[in-house]
């Protein structure tokens, strides 16, 4: 794990305002993503995978707001800067967004129009950042959906999104994420609107333009098999919070956070003897707005341990290092 951190996310606190009150999204979210590397971010629906991919975008809309933490993009050089301080709006951040982090969207629709043809809609994205001529841009866009696997690229740069395939239609917002150059992609579930065929044909595109183009890839999914075949470390989220961090395979031969190895249960396994029930994980994560005291965990957690669950808040993971926000961990240190 040696590879320079290209984004640092410290404490990144998020909330929504509401005439509710407010809630937490967000409470305390550290990682690291190595360049060249693939982090996984995995969990279940509304753990906040999304918000933080937002965030690091600056794409959280009101009422949301980042109300604490740092993100920080080439820590520790010269050109540090911290996006959670920059004005969504300003040159800088528009600068990042695309140019230095591409964001892969689960429905590729989100990032394209139906107005507009492919080609369009490509080169408006590479001139965004770039000083390209309209010729040199059209040019840059056949290539880029030739990287992505499109066939007869010359001829589907003027077809209109609704006339391609979901699969090829994600290849082109692929395409549409990598048309400013960007070293950061984010990919928020990019496969999970697919069939299986079409999900392993795009899992494998991803692989390869990230290691074609050394990119440093950061990808959600709430798919245990997809971070077992992608990525290289993982962090797993529970409402707002990062609950254990571990290289991928070390999470999977020996998960430390109760919540992992529930999640590990409910996948299917080739080898469970046929007609074995499928172990699910009991109870829903609750809405943040009703967070637990305590573990936030401890409601569905059958290895609690009694009242400190109940009471305390494990300490969050260390950063760059494997652990899980448990008391178990405590105690075991
Ligand atoms: N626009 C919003 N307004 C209010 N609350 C929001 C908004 N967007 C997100 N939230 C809150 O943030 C929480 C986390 O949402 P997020 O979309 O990040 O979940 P997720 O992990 O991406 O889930 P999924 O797997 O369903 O995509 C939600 O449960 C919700 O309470
Ligand atoms: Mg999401």
């Amino acid at each position: 794990m040696a590879e320079r951190v290209v984004l640092a996310v410290r404490d990144l606190a998020v909330q929504f305002g509401s005439e509710q009150g407010v809630v937490r999204a967000l409470d305390g979210v550290s990682f690291d993503l190595h360049a060249g590397r693939t982090l996984g971010i995995v969990g279940e629906s509304g753990c906040g995978k999304s918000v933080t991919a937002r965030s690091i975008l600056r794409l959280v809309e009101r009422p949301g707001i980042i109300s604490g933490g740092r993100l920080l993009l080439d820590p520790g050089t010269p050109e540090e800067a911290d996006l959670a301080r920059l004005d969504p709006d300003s040159r800088q951040m528009r600068a990042v967004r695309g140019g230095r982090i591409g964001l892969i969207f689960q429905e590729p629709m989100t990032a394209l129009s139906v107005h507009y043809t492919v080609g369009n809609q490509l080169i408006e994205a590479v001139r965004q950042h770039s000083t390209a001529s309209a010729a040199e841009a059209r040019a840059r866009a056949v290539e880029l959906l030739r990287e992505v696997g499109i066939p007869r690229p010359e001829t589907r740069i003027d077809a209109y999104p609704f006339e391609l395939s979901g699969g090829l239609r994600q290849r082109v917002g692929i395409a549409m994420a990598l048309a400013g150059d960007p070293d950061i992609v984010i990919a928020d579930e990019p496969t999970t609107a697919l069939d299986v065929t079409t999900q392993a044909q795009i899992l494998a595109l991803l692989k390869r333009l990230q290691a074609q183009k050394g990119i440093s890839l950061m990808l959600i999914t709430h798919d245990m098999g997809v971070i077992a075949q992608m990525a290289d470390e993982v962090a797993v989220m529970y409402l707002g919070r990062v609950v254990e961090f571990a290289p991928v395979r070390q999470l999977f031969a020996a998960p430390r956070h109760p919540y992992t190895r529930a999640l590990l249960r409910a996948v299917p396994s080739i080898l469970a003897a046929p007609r074995q029930r499928l172990s699910t994980i009991g109870g829903a994560v609750p809405h943040p707005g009703m967070r637990p005291a305590g573990c936030p965990f401890h409601p569905r957690c059958g290895e609690r341990l009694g009242a400190v669950c109940m009471e305390r808040i494990p300490a969050p993971v260390p950063t760059g290092r494997p652990g899980a926000s448990c008391f178990r961990e405590e105690e075991a240190a």
